[in-house]
């Protein structure tokens, strides 16, 4: 008689997202984070959203560039988000790698629900649709106050794209709504105070990261 084969002993990977609002220097910890994974002997993967993908990053250009409907908007948000899960972050996670992800779902909640005023509920629906089985494993939300990420972004002297074009108003309620959100999941969101110098943000990062 002829058994199974043993389960693949391989541990499954860890999903880690980076959320804030524009300004906030969450980019500037992704590589850094990374690399402190793979120092450990972890097989690490980053990537960001929208985009990571081929047709993300074609999606990401329309969502980033060309003016559109509120649900338009969300809808592309999700799409991309569908393709990244299924080519890269599942494939990723499956295979024991550790997926780092410049914004995820939580930005949807907060840019087209608290930025824009879209309702809840329909997020709800398409979080549900798109990645009903999968959260992520730790979430980073960068916060600090708003005009301090304003000059940052004004410090930076580049092109804006439609998003850091908003007005201070809707950063701000995109802000109250990361707050809100961290606030709902604490078992998975930690709220890091950027407006301090990056050794003291990197030491904070380990802590949290080393408690997963
Ligand atoms: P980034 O500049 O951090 O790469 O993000 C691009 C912009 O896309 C940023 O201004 C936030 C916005 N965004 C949303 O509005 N909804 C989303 O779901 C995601 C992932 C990003």
């Amino acid at each position: 008689m002829k058994f199974p084969e043993a389960p693949n002993p391989t541990l499954p990977g860890k999903f880690i997202t980076f959320e804030g609002i524009d300004g906030a220097g969450k980019s500037s910890h992704v590589d850094w984070l990374a690399d402190w994974l793979r120092s450990r002997g972890l097989s690490v993967r980053v990537t960001r959203e929208p985009g990571g993908t081929e047709l993300g990053e074609k999606l990401r250009g329309l969502l980033l560039n060309e003016e559109m409907h509120l649900e338009t908007e969300t809808l592309l948000m999700f799409a991309a988000r569908r393709e990244h899960l299924a080519k890269l972050i599942e494939p990723a996670l499956a295979a024991g790698e550790w997926v780092i992800c410049d914004r995820f779902s939580d930005a949807t909640y907060a840019y087209q629900g608290g930025g824009r005023g879209l309702d809840r509920h329909k997020l709800q629906v398409l979080e549900q649709w798109v990645h009903g089985h999968r959260q992520p494993d730790l979430t980073l939300v960068f916060d600090l106050p708003l005009e301090v990420a304003r000059e940052r972004i004004a410090l930076a002297n580049r092109h804006l794209d439609r998003f850091e074009q908003e007005r201070a108003e809707f950063h701000q309620r995109v802000r109250l709504a990361y707050l809100e959100r961290a606030r709902l999941h604490p078992e998975r969101m930690h709220v890091i105070n950027s407006d301090r110098v990056i050794e003291a943000i990197r030491k904070e990062l380990e802590q949290i990261v080393s408690s997963i």
